[in-house]
């Protein structure tokens, strides 16, 4: 399975299965995935006033978490390179009534358009995998986050422990291509999806690179059985 990550290829390949993203996204994770926002959301320990940056925003779901949890974020600006996945994002947006609160733009995680300390908190979901740089965008979040400012990114693992890891491997490899290849009919997309999980980064090695670039007080924190990581940090102060 082709792994690279060229930003065409990446933005092509979520432009096309962005009509069936959100449904594959909760059925396939049996609805958990909305669990794992709210955990990333509640690590920034947001208070009602932050602005919030949510990378590699994609339909806006966890944009939609910052803004609407209970305290939330004042503001939040959802990025993402593939327009069709921000569409529907601002489809969303829009029967919430939240475009006041939440705004979503095109760019790029290694680019961000924004200047210099200009946020509270950076949050991203499952897209930190499929950024083609990645210590490039963990630069660029550093350089755009405040002293203090806090960074949560949720991103899938292979478990560790036998039995989940056996489960997971069958689940991830047998079960899910298929669904997603029948839902989304994007041959490539659900073959990617555990072929790039497996060649990212591991948790250490993940950690290390948010202190390289200059994060302190960085955690891993396992999330069902390890399928997923929160990863917290912030920028020093
Ligand atoms: C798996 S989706 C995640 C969407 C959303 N964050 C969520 O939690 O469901 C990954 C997203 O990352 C975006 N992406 C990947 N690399 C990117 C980059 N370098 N810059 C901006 N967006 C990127 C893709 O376009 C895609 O929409």
């Amino acid at each position: 399975m082709d792994v690279s990550k060229s930003p065409a290829k990446i933005a092509g390949m979520f432009d096309a299965i962005a009509g069936n993203y959100d449904l594959l996204n909760h059925l396939l994770s049996a609805g958990i995935d909305r669990r794992w926002r709210k955990q990333a959301v509640r690590s920034l320990r947001l208070t009602g006033t932050e602005r919030v940056l949510d990378l590699c925003t994609g339909t806006g779901d966890l944009a939609i978490a910052a803004g609407t949890a209970s305290p939330g974020a004042a503001r939040v600006l959802g990025v993402d390179f593939a327009g069709a996945m921000l569409r529907i994002g601002l489809d969303k947006l829009r029967s919430a009534r939240l475009t006041e609160r939440i705004a979503l733009v095109r760019g790029d995680a290694t680019q961000i358009p924004l200047p210099d300390t200009s946020v509270d908190a950076v949050t991203i979901g499952f897209g930190i995998r499929n950024v083609e740089d990645t210590e490039a965008a963990c630069r660029e979040i550093h350089r755009v986050l405040t002293a203090g400012g806090r960074l949560a990114i949720l991103e899938f693992s292979v478990p560790t422990f036998p039995i989940v890891r056996t489960a997971y491997a069958f689940y991830f490899n047998r079960v899910l291509p298929g669904i997603g290849r029948l839902i989304s009919r994007h041959n490539a997309a659900y073959g990617y999806l555990p072929a790039s999980v497996g060649a990212f980064a591991t948790p250490q090695e993940f950690v290390t690179l948010l202190q390289k670039v200059g994060f302190v007080s960085v955690q891993a924190r396992p999330l069902t059985f390890g399928i997923v990581y929160l990863y917290v940090a912030q920028r020093s102060r």
